[in-house]
């Protein structure tokens, strides 16, 4: 499995996504470290903030079956023409579960890719000593 056949599936999982509000679909593809994979859609709600993201959906979907270290993640905004990068919350959650190294790609509805890490999205841990070896 390869980024860019992360970022497919990533892509396919978009198509489930449930946002009427903002129309903006997102999917999340997590390549476990035993070679599974999870995806994760955004859900909206009429409580706007209580919605919750694709990558979080991925790593919530991931984290029930069992699977705890993931190697890769690519995320797909069909929505956009340009690639998005996770959100705050969502860098905050992967960086649970994913080393500084971690590959992530991301695109939009156009061949361009931000290929990118954890680390890179992660800076600076300020949490790095609750950290939990797991
Ligand atoms: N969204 C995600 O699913 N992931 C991100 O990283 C950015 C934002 C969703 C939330 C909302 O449903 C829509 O995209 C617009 O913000």
């Amino acid at each position: 499995m390869d980024m860019e056949q992360l970022f497919e599936t990533a892509k396919k999982a978009a198509e489930a996504s449930y946002s009427p509000y903002s129309h903006f679909k997102v999917g999340a593809a997590l390549l476990c470290e035993d070679g599974s994979i999870f995806t994760g859609t955004n859900v909206e709600n009429r409580s706007f903030g209580l919605t919750i993201c694709a990558e979080r959906s991925a790593v919530v979907a991931a984290v029930s079956a069992g699977k705890r270290r993931f190697v890769a993640l690519a995320i797909a905004t069909p929505d956009s023409i340009e690639p998005v990068g996770p959100c705050g919350a969502c860098r905050q959650v992967l960086s649970e579960f994913m080393d500084k190294d971690a590959p992530v790609r991301c695109g939009g509805s156009s061949p361009q890719r931000l290929d990118t890490t954890i680390g890179a999205l992660v800076p600076f841990d300020s949490l790095h000593e609750l950290a939990q070896k797991q």
